[in-house]
């Protein structure tokens, strides 16, 4: 059975990262030129000159030499980088060895910080956890590659159900062909040497991406990022949740939890009286960019709870999110669906789309007295739950 991703693919890059021979070591595996790079010495030293200090080497010894009787220079703290990966042992293991690590997410995450794109740098070197999608791969490569210098190196690891064995590809034009380093459990940690800058300019910007979304009322102009829920389409169970939306009157609160890149919303808001509002909450910061270019006027929110949103709210809509990592989990729905209650006006409704296949009236039926199916198609679900019908 492939590892659940969000551990093992860490800490196989941690203990890679905890044993690789110091950078400068002639044995370093992920030597690919002639001047390797060191967290000490980010650009790489320069070919026949001492070995730099290093945090696995940090009086610049050189193996099987003796110590040289040079001082001790003093040098910068080595910095890493880590991308996109919840988990913590690549950031501690890198931290034990001496680097000072940053740490960036889309998503946001208890510890991490979580903004629509990775701080500037420049950084000694960056980790990348490899994301679910092949253009979510190239784009945090290439924002890597914007924050190490030349000569630096970018690492990525991941498993193989992830797309690790073919993610070579991924890496932008100014990186040296990757090299593997470390191979356990279908996991593995792949490096490059950059030796020019990425071909796009840094920024959320150059990866935007626009298509046509079409819920029933005719084509719109839609705002997507790489990695946000449905890339480029109308997803089945948003669009079954749409079909079943009903007209808000005009001063009507809405909630879209989970909010993606706002097309619920904007159906909702489309649908109804002039006078509407919408409030999205979502808790990646680049579907919330991208809802903003979709639904200028509605409010974002970067939350992972409702109860932090103030209420009270006339409708709640959610396609809920029923995964954590590659598990199916249903945390999510059972905290959303308790917490509804408490920001829901009298008279308000909230309605789940899910596959039909999971128990969600059964979580329904716990916090509301009423409850119904209200769409049924393909394999999926309309549940509508509120405390007394209109
Ligand atoms: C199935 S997608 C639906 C997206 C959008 N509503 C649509 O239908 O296109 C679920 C969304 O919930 C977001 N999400 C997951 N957990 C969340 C949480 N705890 N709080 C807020 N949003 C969350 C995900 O980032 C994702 O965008």
């Amino acid at each position: 059975m492939t590892p659940p991703p969000g551990e093992i693919p860490s800490e196989v890059a941690a203990a890679w990262a905890r044993r690789r021979p110091p950078p400068g070591d002639p044995v370093d595996p992920a030597r690919g030129s002639p001047t390797p790079p060191s967290p000490g010495n980010p650009v790489g030293a320069q070919h026949g000159s001492p070995t730099p200090p290093s945090p696995g080497n940090p009086v610049g010894a050189q193996r099987g030499s003796p110590t040289p009787a040079t001082p001790a220079t003093p040098h910068p703290t080595p910095t890493a980088l880590a991308l996109g990966d919840p988990a913590p042992h690549l950031p501690r293991a890198l931290a034990q060895t001496g680097y000072a690590v940053t740490r960036w997410h889309r998503h946001l995450t208890r510890g991490q910080l979580c903004a629509p794109w990775p701080p500037s740098g420049p950084f000694g070197e960056v980790w990348v956890r490899m994301p679910r999608s092949a253009l979510e791969a190239a784009m945090l490569l290439h924002a890597a590659a914007a924050r190490v210098a030349d000569g630096a190196r970018i690492y990525l690891y991941g498993a193989t159900n992830e797309g690790i064995r073919s993610a070579a590809r991924h890496f932008p034009e100014g990186t040296e062909p990757p090299v593997t380093l470390h191979i356990k459990r279908r996991c593995r940690v792949l490096a490059a040497t950059r030796h020019a800058p990425p071909p796009r300019p840094d920024g959320l910007d150059s990866w935007e991406l626009r298509a046509p979304l079409d819920w029933g009322s005719g084509p719109r102009d839609w705002t997507f990022y790489p990695g946000v829920f449905a890339c480029g389409r109308l997803d089945s169970a948003t669009a079954l949740l749409i079909d079943c939306l009903p007209a808000l009157p005009a001063g009507a609160r809405l909630l879209d939890f989970g909010a993606g890149t706002g097309i619920i919303a904007a159906a909702a808001l489309e649908r109804g009286a002039p006078g509407a509002e919408a409030v999205l909450l979502e808790r990646d910061a680049i579907a919330l960019v991208a809802a903003s270019r979709n639904l200028p006027g509605a409010t974002l929110v970067l939350g992972r709870g409702v109860a932090t949103v103030p209420g009270p709210f006339d409708l709640i809509v959610s396609n809920p999110p029923i995964h954590a990592g590659s598990a199916q989990s249903l945390a999510t729905v059972e905290k959303l669906v308790h917490e509804a209650a408490t920001v829901l006006a009298p008279g308000g409704r909230l309605l789940i789309v899910a596959q039909r296949r999971l128990p969600i009236p059964r979580i329904l039926e716990r916090t509301y007295p009423l409850m119904n199916t209200i769409a049924d198609r393909d394999s999926f679900r309309v549940w509508e739950a509120g405390r007394r019908t209109r």
